[in-house]
């Protein structure tokens, strides 16, 4: 492989979108192996910098809000991103193009409640609408419309598992990875709605404008993912 020529005036470096939090932690040994390593300063919490160069001159990272990825690569903001599948779900972006699943990040979208109500699907054919606390209005809605059931949503961005002891719902929607948040707050899961795992996108235009480089990054991941496979 060349090394990557460095940016000039007339060609702007590609953009790639991270999530802050988790996923950043567990991409980074991908990043390394793609030649994509970002300062330091990115991975810390100390800076107030949202952009950062990488290793690669061709190659800046921006890293934003998990939800807001798919956004910044949706309206081109960003060219690259990577993030949940529970958030390509929720915004169904058609300009996004989702070609490579990372296997990192493994976690499911559930329904959970309260530990001492009962559940069952007979129970739940019964309803005709319920209140649900979530930061996936889109999606949960969808699951409970393809039983018939209405979901009225109390749409949170954190903390949903407080919503059905402060009596805000009944049921919450949310991500499982442990089941340590539950049980902790007294709930429990009673249907997983999707597997989740972290995805490369790519804005459909920036395919097209800037074919081999977003190519090249893809077929890095790639590799660098057989690596640590
Ligand atoms: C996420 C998610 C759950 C928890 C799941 O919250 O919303 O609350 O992690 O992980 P577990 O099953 O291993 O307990 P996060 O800590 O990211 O905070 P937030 O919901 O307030 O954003
Ligand atoms: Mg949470």
């Amino acid at each position: 492989m060349t090394a990557p020529q460095p940016a000039t005036k007339d060609h702007q470096p590609l953009i790639l979108a991270l999530p802050k939090g988790r996923i950043l932690k567990a991409v980074t040994p991908l990043l390394e192996q793609a030649g994509l390593t970002p300062s330091d300063d990115c991975l810390g919490d100390s800076s107030r910098k949202l952009r950062f160069p990488t290793s690669n001159p061709n190659i800046d990272v921006v890293r934003v809000r998990s939800f807001d990825v798919a956004t910044f690569v949706a309206t081109g903001g960003a060219h690259i991103g990577i993030c949940g599948a529970d958030v390509l779900m929720e915004f169904d972006y058609p300009a996004i193009y989702a070609p490579l699943d990372l296997g990192i990040g493994k976690c499911r979208i559930s329904v959970a409640q309260p530990e001492n109500l009962p559940h069952s699907a007979d129970e739940w054919s019964q309803w005709s609408e319920v209140r649900a606390a979530t930061k996936y209005p889109a999606i949960t809605r969808r699951y409970f419309a393809a039983r018939g059931i209405n979901a009225n949503i109390v749409h949170l961005h954190g903390a949903m598992e407080l919503a059905p002891m402060l009596g805000l719902s009944r049921l919450i929607v949310d991500l499982v990875d442990t089941g340590s948040t539950l049980r902790a707050n007294g709930l429990r899961e009673v249907e997983t709605i999707a597997s989740v795992t972290s995805r490369v996108i790519v804005n459909r235009t920036a395919l097209k404008t800037r074919p081999e480089e977003i190519t090249a990054i893809l077929d890095t991941f790639r590799a660098a993912c057989k690596t640590s496979l």
